[in-house]
């Protein structure tokens, strides 16, 4: 039969926590054609420990392109549409390889990872001069979120990396740089690189002077010959070596909760998006100004879309568990079957009936950083049943984010009217409204939820040499939204809110 005809597409790889995905869109109308996914295991080998098969993840992404290209050809589209693509990723994660064999030389270690909780102890003791010197540079706390702190752990302890780093052979990156090497070409030419976004988040990085920072890199004891070379969000970086794909150039890279403010079409000072997926991150546009927070918001680059584009940068609220306490009520309580089931659950009961859960699990992050914080549920009953406890875990979402939303507007003097969402755990409308409820604002969603992948696909497509995608806002498709209206009352929202506190207070310090 006759293949649809199509203008320019644009493929991108989507590869968070939780899951990767391959989506391809039509560069002229944004819209989504096809797309796949393959959820990502995780390994927990000790307590506070997360690990990721790094050759899983590179495997997910090939899986997912060739089943998105055979779905394509099902729905009569041809392939050789596909102009270029991008890649947007969970950031911070580390992975070392080795460039002669292609092969990691341990498991990547997830950011969500706790071990490297002393050796931040230890760092923070030595920090020169003033307590203000990785933040000042790197726009970010020194805590065990961010790569810096992971790679120095392998680097004391994984025999492996430590001999082919004096061999000369090792290769550090985030998830981003570990599969654009790969996909071009990996050991047989493959591209060492990064991009600003992701590379803000090393704590190696100078996001001033957009360079890595010689005097972190001392302070870590990183050897700088293993860092990818940065680059900007939009250029060509190379072409895929392998796969139903071979040829098509690689030309976007932004970091997820980058690309999806990007997807959401954040470009002006002062807007804002909120990203659930595995934690919950709001970024706030704040254009070519470094605003640093008072109140425990990053400063992190927002994107650079292109070699000569100026860098803009975001503030930002990062909260560490959001579907991750879904993904726990399935797989450690296994008081739901599949995350959908949550709705159905907190839908029964409506109320949390005093319960309160707070998930922290990897500590809490902004806008406390408080590494010694377990989870806690707290406020049972004999009456408390698995509903209420559903309902407090998809409330904790709502009130992590009210927190960060409360820091963001103390930092920007200007308080948002309304809050711009995307990401999996928005299609459960049970929280939308919930979260509109505690933040007293209208809560707005696209219909179109996938602006992560937007956002890398709108990069890549833009790119000098690929130029099938336009950024100037009248070349994009009117986004229709979903909007969420507050529906109790200012009062009772802040009785609820305050419980919350208190039950954060309570879990704070269970690790010393
Ligand atoms: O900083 C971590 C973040 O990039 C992870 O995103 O979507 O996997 O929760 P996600």
């Amino acid at each position: 039969s006759k293949k649809a005809v199509l203008g320019p597409l644009v493929g991108a790889v989507d590869q968070g926590t939780s899951s990767t995905r391959f989506l391809v869109f039509n560069s002229k109308t944004a819209e989504l054609l096809s797309h796949h996914q393959v959820e990502i295991k995780q390994e927990f080998p000790r307590e506070g420990w997360v690990e990721q098969d790094p050759k899983e993840i590179l495997h997910s992404v090939y899986e997912c392109i060739e089943k998105t290209c055979e779905k394509l050809g099902q729905l009569n589209i041809d392939i050789s549409n596909i102009k270029a693509i991008g890649v947007s990723n969970q950031r911070e994660t580390t992975v070392v390889w080795d460039k002669l064999t292609g092969e990691p030389l341990y498991n990547a270690v997830v950011w969500l990872d706790l071990r490297t909780q002393s050796t931040v102890e230890n760092l923070s003791k030595r920090i020169p001069g003033n307590n203000n010197f990785v933040k000042s540079k790197t726009g970010l706390p020194l805590s065990t979120y961010f790569s810096a702190v992971k790679l120095r752990w392998l680097l004391d302890n994984v025999r492996k990396v430590q001999k082919a780093v004096e061999e000369k052979r090792a290769l550090f990156g985030t998830i981003d740089s570990w599969l654009i090497w790969s996909l071009t070409g990996g050991a047989n030419g493959g591209v060492h690189c990064t991009d600003v976004t992701n590379a803000s988040r090393t704590m190696l990085f100078n996001i001033h002077s957009l360079e890595w920072d010689k005097e972190l890199c001392e302070f870590f004891g990183i050897p700088m010959e293993i860092l990818p070379n940065v680059r900007s969000s939009s250029e060509i970086y190379g072409l895929m070596k392998a796969g139903a794909l071979e040829g098509v150039p690689i030309s976007g890279c932004l970091g997820d909760q980058s690309a999806a403010l990007v997807g959401q079409m954040c470009f002006q000072d002062g807007q804002a998006k909120n990203t659930y997926g595995t934690g919950c991150f709001l970024l706030c546009n704040t254009g070519h100004k470094c605003v640093f927070s008072d109140h425990g918001l990053l400063t992190t680059v927002a994107y650079k879309l292109g070699r000569d584009k100026p860098v803009y940068y975001a503030l930002e609220g990062s909260v560490a568990i959001a579907g991750a306490v879904i993904r726990w009520l399935r797989d450690n309580l296994g008081i739901i079957q599949s995350s959908e089931e949550i709705e159905k659950l907190a839908k029964e009961v409506g109320t949390s009936y005093g319960c309160y859960f707070v998930p922290a699990f990897s500590g809490l992050y902004a806008p406390y950083w408080e590494p010694s914080a377990r989870g806690i549920i707290c406020g049972l009953t004999q009456f408390t049943n698995k509903c209420h406890i559903a309902f407090a875990a998809l409330e904790a979402v709502c009130f992590q984010t009210r927190e960060i939303l409360d820091a963001m507007n103390r930092d920007c003097g200007i308080p948002l009217s309304h809050l711009q969402v995307d990401g999996g755990m928005t299609s459960n409308k049970i929280l939308m409204q919930l979260q509109a409820d505690i933040l007293y604002i209208p809560v707005v969603k696209p219909s179109m939820p996938e602006t992560t992948a937007l956002g890398a696909a709108m990069a890549a497509g833009a790119a000098e040499g690929v130029g099938v995608w336009s950024l100037e806002p009248e070349d994009l498709s009117a986004v229709t939204m979903e909007r969420f209206e507050p529906q109790i009352n200012a009062e009772e929202s802040e009785i609820r809110y305050s419980t919350w506190k208190k039950a954060v207070m309570k879990s704070m310090g269970w690790v010393t």
